[in-house]
């Protein structure tokens, strides 16, 4: 399937604006990742289906609709967690699982130190969540782990990608759609987004 989807929206690029500018605070910066998470669900969302339930308006009967499926957000621990109060408060329904990676030094490939997940994710729509789509290791990773729960409609989800960290999710999962609010250039010799917003991790957590 190979699917990218980048968000292209006059509020989306005003908030990304203020997350890349190295002079936003971590307030501003973490209410903006929150935010630009919750505008992108919209997009997220669109093909979601809905069945058909009854209710009573004030004045009538009426027919209305709900989500068919559940939702489960998966940060990966710990910049995803920045994206993740945006996307629930459009989908307060939505369970949350976590996803914790480290890289190993020797073979440079992210190792999983936590993972926990609800029940019900197998029959779920999952949105595994990192801001920032770099090599595509870690995404890569996360969502096989999301996978051997026996998930199979699983999303993934960030701020800004790079052509380098798509093409791996594409290689190694090309039924996963990737929704970003950007993409960028390229990756710089540290393994940076180019030109990207730094650490986000550290901008988020006010640890740098
Ligand atoms: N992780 C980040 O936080 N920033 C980058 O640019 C790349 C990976």
């Amino acid at each position: 399937m190979n699917k990218l989807v980048v968000l292209n929206h006059p509020l989306i690029d005003h908030k990304m604006t203020r997350i890349r500018d190295k002079h936003t605070g971590t307030k501003e910066f973490r209410e903006a990742v929150s935010e630009v998470g919750g505008l992108i669900t919209y997009e997220i969302t669109r093909d979601f289906t809905t069945v058909k339930k009854m209710i009573e308006t004030p004045i009538c009967e009426t027919v209305g609709y709900e989500l068919e499926k559940q939702i489960v957000i998966v940060p990966i621990l710990r910049a995803g967690l920045g994206m993740v109060e945006g996307i629930h408060n459009i989908i307060p329904t939505a369970k949350i699982g976590h996803v914790g990676l480290y890289r190993d030094e020797v073979s440079l490939e992210p190792q999983v130190y936590y993972s926990k997940f609800p029940d019900i994710i197998k029959d779920s729509v999952v949105l595994v969540v990192d801001p920032m789509l770099a090599t595509g290791g870690s995404a890569a990773k996360a969502i096989e782990i999301v996978k051997s729960t026996g998930a199979t409609d699983i999303r993934y989800v960030g701020l800004v990608g790079c052509p380098e960290g798509v093409k791996r999710i594409h290689a190694e999962h090309p039924e996963v759609p990737i929704y970003l609010a950007a993409m960028d250039s390229h990756l710089n010799e540290n393994g940076y987004i180019v030109p990207g917003l730094g650490d986000c991790g550290d901008r988020l957590f006010g640890t740098k």
